[in-house]
Parts: structure tokens; sequence; C-alpha cells
């Protein structure tokens, strides 16, 4: 199965810098290169769809994602993006309860659940970031605190909650900090995430994907990239400039 690499643009970047990272990484990649890794694309919602058009003009095969999605389908939302649109632009994955959404905008565990139904119903792929912040993690409480982020959305969905979905293991105090998990914590609370949800829902979890991301870059990303627990990796700051994102997929080949 090919490894995943999902570049988190958050709020960065313009037309022209968009438009000159995708040529950079047609230019740089060979066609077997760019077919070795899935590769996945988050930039800026109102990007969405002149990106689509560039990827299709450039034939790359590369995927779209949404930063977040809104839980409403339609109304007097102001500022939101509802799945709908999301789809009408091509979008595979959606990325749900990050920890800046968490932090920054006040998204609890509840609305997160609702973000996360809304993109499971729409046949999108959710992806639903977790993890602790520094404080938690002095504290011990990492699992505590995945468990509390996992069993709300196994609670309201059940057996088949994480059936064709991705879960992201960010830890908050690695997100930005060039300081990133080591390999050890990875592995271990990869499969912590697999076991608890294997054991919650009696189910098989084949179809349940785990990346990783906090100061994933160029260097780590070999490694991080090798582990059979570690399907795929979120990559913030590291993806924003081409040269090192086309050597991270060149290094997870
Ligand atoms: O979603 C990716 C992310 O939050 C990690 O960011 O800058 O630590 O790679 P960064």
């Amino acid at each position: 199965m090919k490894k995943t690499i999902i570049a988190n643009w958050k709020l960065n970047g313009n037309k022209k810098i968009i438009t000159d990272f995708l040529l950079n990484v047609h230019r740089h990649l060979t066609k077997t290169e760019l077919n070795s890794v899935n590769i996945v694309i988050a930039f800026p919602q109102i990007y969405l769809c002149l990106v689509k058009h560039i990827i299709n003009d450039l034939d790359l095969n590369i995927h779209l994602c949404s930063q977040d999605v809104s839980y409403n389908s339609i109304g007097a939302f102001t500022g939101e993006v509802s799945i709908h649109m999301l789809k009408e632009n091509f979008v595979k994955y959606v990325i749900v309860g990050h920890s800046e959404r968490r932090n920054f905008h006040n998204e609890n565990n509840n609305i997160i659940l609702k973000k996360f139904i809304k993109v499971k119903e729409s046949e999108l792929i959710p992806i639903l970031c977790v993890g602790e912040n520094l404080k938690e993690k002095e504290m011990k409480q990492t699992e505590l605190v995945l468990k509390q982020q996992i069993t709300k959305i196994l609670d309201e969905l059940g057996n088949t909650a994480f059936d064709n979905t991705i879960i992201a293991y960010e830890p908050v105090w690695a997100i930005g900090t060039g300081k990133s998990a080591s390999i050890e914590e990875v592995i271990n609370i990869h499969k912590f995430i697999k076991k608890y949800i294997q054991y919650y829902t009696n189910n098989s979890i084949q179809s349940l994907s785990i990346y990783y991301g906090g100061s994933v870059n160029e260097k780590n990303i070999k490694m991080l990239s090798q582990q059979k627990d570690v399907d795929g990796l979120l990559v913030g700051n590291s993806s924003l400039n081409s040269e090192i994102f086309i050597k991270m997929i060149k290094n997870m080949i």
C-alpha cells in the first residue's frame, strides 16, 4: 500500500506561490515518483478550484484535501464552506478537529463529531486529528486525552465509526516547534489507537489508516514513512517550500 503525504498549508500562499509550487512539483518529480506516493494537498479552500485546473492541465496525480468543513449544509452561516461545495471542487479528504481549530476556534469534541459525521455521510474521507498538549503529555495523560477524542465518535457511530477513515496523531507540542515525536512514541501511540478502537468495536480495523503529524521534515520523513504502523504523514511548515516538499517525497520512496 502506498504511503501518503499531506501538505497542510494552513493560512499560507497566494495564487502565484501556489501555481509556482505545483509547476516545480511537476518539473522535478518523474511520473514514477509521483505515482509511488499518495500526494495530497490542503491549500486554503479559496484556491481549490484553481488548483484542480492546474493539476488537470499538468496531469499531476495529486489529491485535494480541505482543512475544515461546516457541519451545516446550507443557510445563514456566514463564512462557512459546506461539504457539497467541497465535493463540487473535487476534494477527496477533509481534515476535522485539527488542534488549531480546537484551540483558536473553540472546537470541542461535540462540534468535531458533527463535522466527522458530515464528511463520512458524504463519502469523502475524514482525517480526524487527535493529540495531547505539552501539559497533558507531562502529566502522562496522552492516552486519556486520545481516548476522549476518539470515544465521542465511537459512542455515536458505533462499530463502523472508523471504517474507511484516517486518524492523524498530531501531538500539539510537536506542531510547528521543530520537535517531532520520537519514532518510538509515534509507533506506540499508533498501536495504542488501533488497539483501543479494535477493543471498543470488536471489529476489524483494516480500513482505518493512522497518520502522524508534527514537525515532519526532509530528514525524519524517511524513517517515519518506513514504519509499518505509519500509513501517512501530515506536514505543515516543511510542505510550504517546493524544494523541501519534493525532497520529502523522494525520501519516502
Ligand atoms: O497538520 C500538520 C501540522 O499541524 C504539523 O505542522 O508545521 O509541525 O509540520 P508542522
